[in-house]
């Protein structure tokens, strides 16, 4: 197996070869740089082992550059890092390590390379390349990862209910990573994920929201929520997602799996986006359904005012799973109650003033919200799904005409609050507000254009009737 490396690594790992050398200290590649190589995916960071102290090579190596790059080193973990240009290198001792039930921190002592191997959580992540100048450039391969690597095989180098015992963040790790390689997890590995799935508890709910994340992020999610879903994982850190699950059958009518319709709108939109916070309102838009769902006599399954519901439950979601309170959050929160609002404006005779309501209420979110609804088409009679697009695009159409007539994106009405209020010498208050939202409605329904003379107008005419006058 011959790895290609660009001129710049192959520089630097020769300096580092050198400084191996020099200290008598062996030294090897090893990890996701070497795996993600030979995959043919792009590198970002480099993991060095050696067979002696991590942080006196780190410096060793440090010195053979011009300017001297900076050594960051965690001395209680043996860990020393430098950087050249963008390039992260992590240098540490190899280790064996030995682990308590009750915790993913294990206790570390040095040992050989092949220690160091056994300690890894996949045989694809256990390969290692000899740095040393007799043998420089072979690969070190005790458990056939390279193999894996080619048959798409995701599995441990030792038991695997030790290696998730171990460290149960390792469960989310091989999804994750089945999900970004489209490998597939190898039965017996399967099975002890299965069968630890509980000691995913004990891992903090920042890393598992980091998996999670990647996971959103891989070109299919489906794989890995699937995945998820299957193992259990799923049940224990995101109970509501598992409530979407399975088709429910009165008196012959049914619904649809709202759990594999949401995996299908999430590989649809990633088709079109990488933008994780979308992928996340794709994930997040029927999240309301079961809670709102009904049977109603002679007409089938309902799930109405499910988005507002959804919406309501996205805050508590994010909190729950340590995602991010802020905008984003807003973000997919607006999105999940607005993700039926296209949809109602597919059908015929629909005015201007619905199509200018939506376009406020979304604002600059439009095209996200438009990608959403989109994706939202998971019909497999292709027609459907030809005439529900071909819909789209006359709400698209629509949309266009009446954004370029009335500006209504990031759009604020003529008049302020502030305004109002110097105009008829008011306190803040409710009349501020009823004279306010009067004038958006009137501009938004067409009584009135869009403009400041005529929002004057009729600000005037509004406080009148609320017996106001002109200060
Ligand atoms: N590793 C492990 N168990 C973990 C985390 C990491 O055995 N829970 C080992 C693996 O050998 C891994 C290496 O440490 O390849 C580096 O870990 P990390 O940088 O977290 O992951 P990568 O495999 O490099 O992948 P990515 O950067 O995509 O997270």
């Amino acid at each position: 197996m011959q790895i290609v490396y660009s001129d710049k690594e192959q520089f630097i790992f020769k300096k580092i070869s050198k400084a191996a050398m020099e200290l008598n200290v062996p030294a090897f590649l090893i990890g996701g740089f070497v795996r993600d190589k030979i995959i043919g995916r792009t590198t970002k960071d480099a993991d060095i082992v050696c067979l002696g102290d991590g942080i006196a090579l780190a410096n060793k190596v440090a010195e053979k550059f011009h300017p001297k790059p900076y050594v960051s080193f965690f001395k209680n973990f043996g860990t020393a890092q430098i950087k050249i240009d963008e390039f992260e290198i992590e240098f540490v001792g190899a280790r064996k390590e030995s682990y308590n039930y009750e915790s993913r921190n294990p206790v570390v002592e040095p040992g050989s390379l092949v220690d160091d191997q056994n300690r890894r959580d996949f045989t694809i992540n256990a390969l290692a390349v000899n740095l040393n100048e007799n043998d420089y450039g072979i690969l070190i391969d005790p458990f056939n990862g390279l193999h894996d690597i080619e048959q798409k095989i995701i599995q441990t180098p030792l038991d695997p209910l030790q290696t998730f015992s171990d460290d149960p963040l390792r469960m989310m790790r091989a999804i994750r990573f089945a999900s970004q390689l489209d490998f597939l997890i190898e039965e017996k590995t399967f099975k002890a994920i299965i069968d630890n799935a509980e000691r995913i508890k004990i891992i903090s709910q920042e890393r598992i929201a980091d998996e999670l994340n990647k996971i959103m992020l891989s070109p299919k999610p489906s794989v890995g929520l699937d995945l998820l879903s299957k193992s259990g994982l799923m049940q224990i850190i995101f109970p509501q997602m598992m409530a979407l699950h399975g088709a429910e059958y009165v008196d012959g009518l049914g619904h649809k799996d709202n759990f594999y319709h949401t995996l299908q709108v999430i590989d649809n939109i990633c088709a079109n986006t990488n933008d994780l916070w979308l992928r996340w309102a794709a994930l997040l838009h029927d999240i309301g359904k079961p809670p709102t769902k009904r049977f109603e006599e002679g007409h089938g399954w309902t799930f109405h005012g499910h988005e507002v519901v959804g919406a309501r439950m996205v805050p508590k979601i994010f909190s729950k799973l340590k995602l991010p309170m802020n905008e984003k959050m807003k973000f997919v929160q607006k999105l999940v109650e607005l993700h039926l609002r296209p949809i109602s404006l597919t059908k015929e005779n629909i005015t201007d003033s619905a199509i200018r309501r939506l376009l406020f209420d979304a604002g600059e979110d439009i095209d996200a919200l438009m990608l959403l609804c989109e994706a939202d088409i998971t019909s497999k009679n292709k027609q459907k799904v030809k005439r529900y697009l071909q819909n789209f695009e006359l709400v698209r159409q629509r949309m266009k005409e009446v954004e370029e007539k009335d500006h209504l994106r990031n759009w604020q009405p003529p008049i302020t609050g502030e305004m109002i209020m110097q105009t008829f010498g008011l306190e803040p208050g409710k009349n501020v507000g009823i004279i306010k939202d009067a004038i958006r409605e009137a501009i938004l329904d067409g009584i009135i254009p869009n403009s400041y003379e005529a929002a004057h107008q009729f600000m005037l005419q509004k406080a009148a009737d609320l017996n106001l006058q002109p200060f």
